[in-house]
């Protein structure tokens, strides 16, 4: 079965198509086109800005992607696309342009929650690994730039929801500490490059939710602390050149400061996993969503996996299917399976998992 995936709810442009052989799901091509230079200009997204790259780039986009692995339209068995949660300019694009194909070259037509699709990058062949797919229960964290969630998946669309972030999401947080330490954006990858030169014991930042039973997240209080302490060192920085006109942070501290805020943003996350462990019997653990592209929260998550002496394995995707893709919703559209007449299919930019 061959399935084209198309992802467009935030800034990302992306197609790509999938095969499923009994187990194995692998990719055919995978094109994703961001406009990453327009955010790191404006220091965000802008969403109708991104929502017009998007319409410029959806169809080469798309075009390119079966280019890539040379398919004829009639090979293709369905169509999938995200249909929510997310930018409404954006899932727009992608959602009409998806139901227009369906229509035109009369294929079936599969919606996937973007959530949902970001666990199922678990799910799709990595060439050089040893290709075991998840297995239920399955305790999955989610972490990206708008969710942090942590759920238990007993069967594929089968799961309890176990907890949130009762404020802004851990990439958020990623997000809203570079812009305090003067850094591009997407700020998770900036500060996780930053922190390799840092000393993450100089800062000492509250572990947000140490110590709570419940499995929920909590980081706005952490952005409010990096806020706090970015402005006491600029205060002492200028007290010392009362005369510079730039409130600046020395190299040094901001590369202390990112590895401190990367530390106690990974810290929370591996805690909470390891408290649902000890209540939640499971087979696996996955995580996904872009801040699991974060090469620490991979070895910090393994290692304490590994001291609960417990059989369970990790499962990541490569960082390059963690951040948005249309991989990941074509894998999903093979489980979920549930077709729409494209004349109804809306999109939902409040959906929830
Ligand atoms: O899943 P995603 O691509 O988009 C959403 O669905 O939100 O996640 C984007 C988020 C951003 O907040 C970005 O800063 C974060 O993932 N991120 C990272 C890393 N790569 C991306 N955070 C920490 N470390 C990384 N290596
Ligand atoms: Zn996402």
């Amino acid at each position: 079965m061959i399935i084209l995936g198309i992802e467009t709810s935030c800034d990302e442009t992306a197609c790509a198509i999938l095969k499923k052989d009994n187990d194995r799901i692998q990719i055919l091509s995978n094109v994703v086109a961001s406009s990453a230079s327009l955010q790191a200009k404006y220091g965000g997204i802008i969403p109708e800005q991104a929502a017009r790259e998007q319409i410029k780039a959806t169809i080469p986009v798309i075009q390119e992607a079966i280019e890539n692995c040379k398919l004829k339209i009639e090979n293709l068995d369905a169509i999938s696309v995200t249909y929510g949660p997310g930018l409404i300019g954006s899932l727009l694009v992608g959602v009409e342009t998806a139901k227009t194909l369906a229509i035109v070259w009369k294929k079936p037509l599969i919606p996937v929650n973007h959530l949902t699709g970001h666990f199922y990058a678990n799910w799709i062949l990595v060439p050089s690994s040893t290709n075991l797919v998840p297995q239920f229960p399955c305790l999955s964290l989610l972490v990206s730039g708008g969710h942090t969630d942590l759920v238990l998946f007993t069967d594929h669309g089968q799961y309890k929801y176990l907890g949130g972030t009762r404020d802004d999401a851990a990439g958020e947080c990623f997000d809203k500490c570079a812009r305090l330490l003067r850094l591009p954006y997407p700020g998770g990858p900036e500060i996780s490059k930053l922190a390799r030169k840092g000393d993450a014991l100089r800062f000492k930042l509250p572990i947000p939710m140490k110590g709570s039973k419940d499995l929920d997240f909590s980081y706005s209080g952490l952005k409010t602390a990096v806020s706090g302490l970015v402005n006491q060192l600029t205060g002492e920085l200028d007290k010392q050149k009362p005369n510079s006109p730039i409130h600046q942070l020395t190299n040094q501290q901001k590369a202390d400061l990112a590895a401190a805020i990367e530390q106690t943003i990974i810290q929370s996350l591996v805690d909470k996993v390891i408290l649902a462990l000890k209540t939640y019997p499971v087979k696996d653990v996955m995580i996904a969503g872009g801040v699991a592209a974060n090469q620490k929260l991979a070895s910090e998550l393994k290692l304490k996996i590994k001291n609960l002496k417990l059989k369970i394995n990790l499962h990541i995707p490569s960082a390059n299917l963690c951040t948005d893709n249309g991989a990941m919703i074509a894998s999903a559209a093979f489980f979920i399976n549930k077709k729409i007449d494209p004349l109804v299919l809306q999109a939902d930019p409040n959906l929830s998992l």
